[in-house]
């Protein structure tokens, strides 16, 4: 599949109010939901993100920040780098070695983890970060802010932009890595399990996995998308693109399982992260003013999940919150493990894990 073709399993969304994409984006154990087999499609689900990431902005970053923050839910995005930071810090104090912190998906939250560290009074002539990003424009920025903190590549950093976390391994080695975090980064794959191997599999025997992301089940179910696509938005072409969108996910008529409590709360704030006060205002703004780009849109259609499916990736791979959380809990870092950042809702998750393979 190269990216002139017309994406499987995506409706023609240009006149929309938000771009979908396509469903094969969604989370790989719902693809039956949305009419996909489920085991296929694994290198073009891969390949569509890469398309959505590779070339996108800073902007893309910023208007995010904007959309989460005008909904009036808090600015989720800086919740999330703060509360992996917070952890991190803690770990590399914890002890008087040298440290390898990987992080994929690099960008604001390794300054933030850097400023973290510094504020913590971390020698950081002992910490070795390396920054996995597809997009050069915002790893840049990174490393700019980074060198102003006096942190020099090759001694402080090493930065490998237009790679992906799966890179990981061929990029550092097996087991030399102490701390692997990702803040809102995983998430965008539709299969986890390869990431989240290859991402173990850099870790040290003892070493440490940190997750803070976004967590929802809002696109586990074309149903869910659909009544939502129908409450909340108006546009132009309403009625033959949700038409398109039951033709092709004809599950899209058929109600999906009712939730409630965190869950349900957690599904409620993505809709509003989307929705006519956040992402589509923004956008919708940006573009009236002929700011936008198509390297700063997102695509609404994502491979969030519920925290549970991250905890049943890592210990299939042997990363074990168990083992993390019992002395995180203990040591006051965290109230429980996965730790939920936002009272009622399991829209934002930290979770640590330890690696342990007998
Ligand atoms: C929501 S942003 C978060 C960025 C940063 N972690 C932060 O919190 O400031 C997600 C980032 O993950 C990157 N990304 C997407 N897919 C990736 C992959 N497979 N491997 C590494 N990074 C990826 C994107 O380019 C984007 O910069």
């Amino acid at each position: 599949m190269t990216v002139s073709e017309p994406e499987p399993f995506r409706i023609d969304d240009s006149g929309m109010p938000v771009s979908l994409g396509s469903a094969l984006k969604v989370p790989s154990y719902a693809y039956q939901n949305w009419g996909i087999p489920e085991g296929a499609y694994r290198l073009e689900s891969e390949d569509l993100y890469g398309v959505e990431w590779k070339g996108g902005s800073q902007k893309q970053m910023e208007y995010v920040k904007e959309a989460i923050t005008s909904t009036g839910l808090g600015n989720f995005s800086q919740m999330l780098r703060d509360a992996s930071a917070n952890v991190v810090s803690h770990l590399v104090r914890t002890t008087k070695e040298r440290i390898n912190y990987l992080e994929p998906g690099a960008g604001v939250s390794t300054v933030n983890v850097v400023d973290r560290l510094i504020r913590d009074g971390v020698d950081m002539d002992r910490v070795f970060i390396t920054m996995i990003e597809p997009s050069a424009e915002r790893l840049q920025n990174a490393v700019e802010q980074l060198e102003k903190k006096g942190l020099r590549r090759g001694k402080h950093y090493a930065d490998y932009s237009g790679k992906k976390d799966t890179d990981a391994l061929a990029l550092v080695g097996p087991r030399t890595q102490e701390i692997v975090a990702q803040v809102a980064e995983i998430h965008h794959h539709s299969y986890l399990d390869v990431p989240v191997m290859i991402l173990a599999a850099t870790l040290r025997q003892g070493g440490y996995f940190v997750s803070a992301d976004w967590h929802n089940s809002m696109w586990e179910h074309p149903n869910r998308v659909y009544r939502y696509l129908e409450k909340e938005f108006d546009w132009k072409t309403k009625d033959r693109d949700l038409a398109a969108f039951c033709a092709m996910h004809p599950k899209a008529r058929e109600p999906a399982p009712e939730l409630s409590g965190p869950e349900e709360v957690g599904n409620a704030m993505i809709r509003k992260f989307w929705g006519k006060e956040g992402w589509a205002k923004v956008r919708s703004e940006a573009m009236a003013s002929g700011q936008f780009q198509p390297c700063d849109d997102i695509l609404m259609l994502e491979g969030h999940r519920p925290v549970g499916r991250y905890m049943e990736a890592a210990e299939r791979v042997g990363l074990y919150p168990n083992l993390a959380g019992a002395q995180l809990v203990h040591d006051g870092v965290m109230p429980a493990n996965p730790h939920a950042l936002v009272d009622g809702s399991s829209i934002l998750d930290l979770l640590v894990a330890k690696k342990c393979l007998l």
